[in-house]
């Protein structure tokens, strides 16, 4: 019988002499050997008797992949997840010219009361171990056979036997980040992984071959993972091993796992849907003495088939939405303008992002939070590659989305680490000013609506903010962004800049604040009488603009209702009667005779009564500031948490791109003039229609270089330059001090 039974495991031999056992709970496969050699490990002190998960073999890990955390739904689960610690049924067994195969299974009727109430899913997994003359080969299949969708993740936790730890190698995962749980942070991993101390890491997203060879004395393996994105590489060490109950504290010496799964992230699996989702051969190798483990996905693109299917990247689905839209040969449909919001990203997404140098920026790992359509938010999303940013964009058809901090672990591991190991490390420094924190003073709009006339608040608040930023801190590398409606965004991002602590953050911000004080706060300015040199400046700025935006624009000093605004600063009641008697028997006054009569009648009575010095002499500059200094959202600036809008989203609302604008041209800049998407179609076409496709410059261009959101993209490209020379910089200096220090 190629396949027997013995009470509580299944028994595979080979004709070849080759031979496997699975132990029936958690179908965990403990032996396998290949001329008589073992090269499983199963820890001497491992329990076999069903109370406790099997210290060694290959234990499946399902459906979370250590402990879960709240509030995922995988949360209370035992370490691992019930799999590895449930009866499995023997399914069939069967035989041909080449191999030997058991299938077990396990479903939510065969697992514990307990598990079942605190993972409710009806599931079935299929494991398959077929034996082959120098082989073996092991698959786990999910599938999902409830009408709820479930999250899942998997791992084929292979521990192997080998001779000596300190001679083991691992090679080929060099150049791929992984969450090192052992300190809690992510690493770039550096050459061949050796042993020299406890080992858990975790390496997401392993794209090309990765090869795990380690030196033996006796022959070698080599494992193929296929369609398996993830490797965990693990060895507890002395500490770890003495800590645990079921492990002998020297046993580390003589193994090594080397796990292959998907344990990153989880996989959503909907209802009725199924995925060949572990699956892994391993070869024996007698070649030149090596074990050579390899982990990949060579065969993948296969499997790669299933992962999208759960994700329900439906490519017919996209070609379908595309068509309309095509744009060559055929132009975009002019009707672009009548479509939805929704229909309209799409276009801008596909047309005219401009990925590559947005990806450039992202590349350190921002953290993304997208916000779809329906008020969904999903949060924590960072990429390695352009291709899988696009695709995500593309995918979720976001209708705006925010960046946040770098941390020290990718946001999407950060599930693996105690949830204060996980810590933003850096980010740009930011402003975000709005026009609604000037709807007290501003009189042509409210609200969310802007017009030329308010936005020169917007210009006063960039010239301030950028001039003091430069001269006072020493930042050179500020991206000014349009919000899309009704503000403006600043990034700072300066290596020194996103290195700050919010302590750091809070400082650069109070530095700044001059008006202070909530809606119901009458006076918000009161500055020393000299002032700050920074101030000084600012003031030159204010000066420039308060007459046109406080006289003309704004009209404050026209209309009782808005010139009350200002006579109820002035804390001398007899001014201030003064004053508005004379502007209500003269209301049509020019704005400007009437600033002069305040000032006036301030000097007079400064004049006659020098104790009013104090309180009156510099109250119409503090005036001057209140209606024109700068309005700072603190709580953006001071948490390098907080997540604000990326540049390049389309406003949902306006439809407009948040584009950057040169600070040189502030002064210009009309926040009814960023192209909206329809507008972009709509010049992509013209371009197209007088531009043949022979021509070789048209079939170079990117859509986007085809609009006017070029010159915007290109200024976004030119201070990217800007940044990636200064980036050169610092690592060329941190080159010259580390050679100094050789010498
Ligand atoms: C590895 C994990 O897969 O399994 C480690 O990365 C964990 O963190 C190890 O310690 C063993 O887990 P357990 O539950 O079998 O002791």
């Amino acid at each position: 019988m190629p396949v027997s039974l013995q009470s509580n495991k299944a028994i595979l031999t080979h004709p070849s002499g080759a031979s496997a056992e699975v132990y029936l709970y958690g179908a965990t496969l403990t032996s396998w050997k290949v001329a008589n050699k073992e090269r499983i490990f199963v820890s001497e002190k491992a329990i076999l008797d069903g109370s406790k998960a099997i210290r060694g073999g290959i234990p499946l890990v399902f459906p979370v992949f250590g402990k879960g955390k709240a509030p995922h739904v995988t949360a209370a689960l035992p370490q691992h997840g019930f799999a590895r610690i449930s009866q499995w049924k023997l399914l069939i067994s069967s035989d041909d010219a080449n191999t030997v195969t058991a299938e077990f299974g396990l479903d939510h009727t065969l697992i514990s009361e307990e598990n079942r109430k605190l993972w409710p899913f009806d599931f079935s997994l299929v494991y398959t171990v077929k034996l082959a003359a120098e082989t073996i080969e092991t698959k786990l299949r999910v599938h999902n056979v409830g009408d709820k969708s479930f999250d899942f993740n998997t791992l084929l936790h292979t521990y192997f036997l080998i001779p000596d730890a300190s001679k083991v190698k691992v090679v080929g995962l060099s150049g791929v980040d992984y969450v090192d749980k052992v300190l809690a942070t992510t690493v770039h991993q550096e050459g061949d992984i050796v042993l020299e101390g406890e080992v858990d890491s975790v390496y997401a997203n392993v794209k090309s071959d990765v090869q795990i060879p380690y030196v033996a004395e006796e022959g070698g393996v080599q494992v193929h993972l296929k369609g398996l994105s993830d490797v965990v590489v693990w060895n507890p060490w002395v500490g770890k091993a003495a800590a645990m109950a079921d492990f002998g504290n020297d046993e580390f010496r003589k193994m090594i796992c080397v796990e292959a799964g998907q344990v990153a992230e989880f996989i959503a699996l909907a209802a009725g849907g199924q995925a060949a989702m572990s699956d892994m051969d391993i070869d024996h190798d007698p070649r030149e003495g090596q074990r050579t483990v390899e982990a990949g996905q060579p065969e993948g693109q296969i499997e790669k088939d299933d992962l999208d299917h759960l994700f329900d990247l439906d490519d017919s689905e996209l070609d379908k939405v595309d068509n309309p839209w095509m744009t060559g040969a055929k132009p975009i449909s002019s009707n672009a303008d009548g479509g939805d919001i929704h229909q309209q990203l799409m276009l801008y997404y596909r047309h005219f992002f401009p990925f590559k140098p947005f990806f450039q920026w992202l590349n350190y790992d921002s953290k993304i939070c997208w916000t779809l359509m329906d008020e969904t938010f999903i949060r924590f999303q960072s990429y390695r590659t352009l291709e899988e940013f696009k695709n995500d964009m593309i995918r979720l058809n976001p209708a705006k989305f925010d960046l946040g901090a770098i941390y020290n672990i990718r946001p999407k591991d950060r599930h693996m680490v105690r949830p204060a190991a996980f810590i933003p490390v850096a980010k740009e420094m930011v402003f975000d000013i709005d026009m609604t924190d000037y709807d007290e003073i501003r009189t042509c709009c409210k609200g969310a609506d802007v017009c030329n006339k308010c936005w020169e608040f917007m210009t006063v608040a960039m010239k301030i903010i950028d001039v003091a930023m430069k001269d006072d801190f020493g930042f050179k590398h500020i991206l000014w962004v349009y919000s899309g409606r009704r503000g403006i965004h600043c990034w700072i991002a300066d290596e020194r800049a996103r290195k700050l602590n919010n302590d750091q953050r809070k400082a650069i911000v109070s530095y700044l604040e001059v008006i202070k004080g909530g809606t119901q706060q009458g006076r918000k300015v009161k500055l020393p009488n000299t002032l700050h040199p920074s101030l000084s400046r600012s003031f030159e700025t204010i000066q420039e603009h308060f007459r046109n935006l406080v006289f003309e624009s704004q009209e404050i000093l026209s209309e009782p209702e808005n010139w009350e605004k200002i006579l109820t600063l002035i804390p001398d009641e007899g001014v201030q009667a003064r004053i508005r008697r004379s502007w209500e028997d003269s209301p049509n006054r020019a704005p400007s005779l009437k600033w002069t009569e305040l000032l006036d009648s301030i000097g007079n009575e400064i004049a006659q009564h020098s104790a009013k010095r104090q309180a009156l002499e510099h109250l119409p500059r503090d005036i001057m500031f209140q209606f024109t200094y700068p309005r700072l959202d603190d709580k953006v600036s001071t948490n390098i948490n907080h997540l604000l809008k990326s540049p390049f989203c389309v406003h949902p609302k306006t439809g407009r791109v948040c584009v950057p604008i040169p600070i040189e041209d502030c002064e210009d800049f009309d926040p009814s003039s960023p192209p909206t998407v329809p507008q972009l179609v709509q010049e992509l076409n013209q371009y197209d229609a007088t531009h043949p496709t022979s021509d070789d410059d048209s079939n170079r261009l990117q859509d986007w270089q085809k609009t006017s959101l070029r010159k915007h993209v290109e200024y976004f490209e030119r201070f990217l330059k800007g940044l990636s020379h200064e980036t050169r910089e610092n690592k060329l200096k941190d080159g010259a001090s580390s050679k100094s220090l050789d010498f």
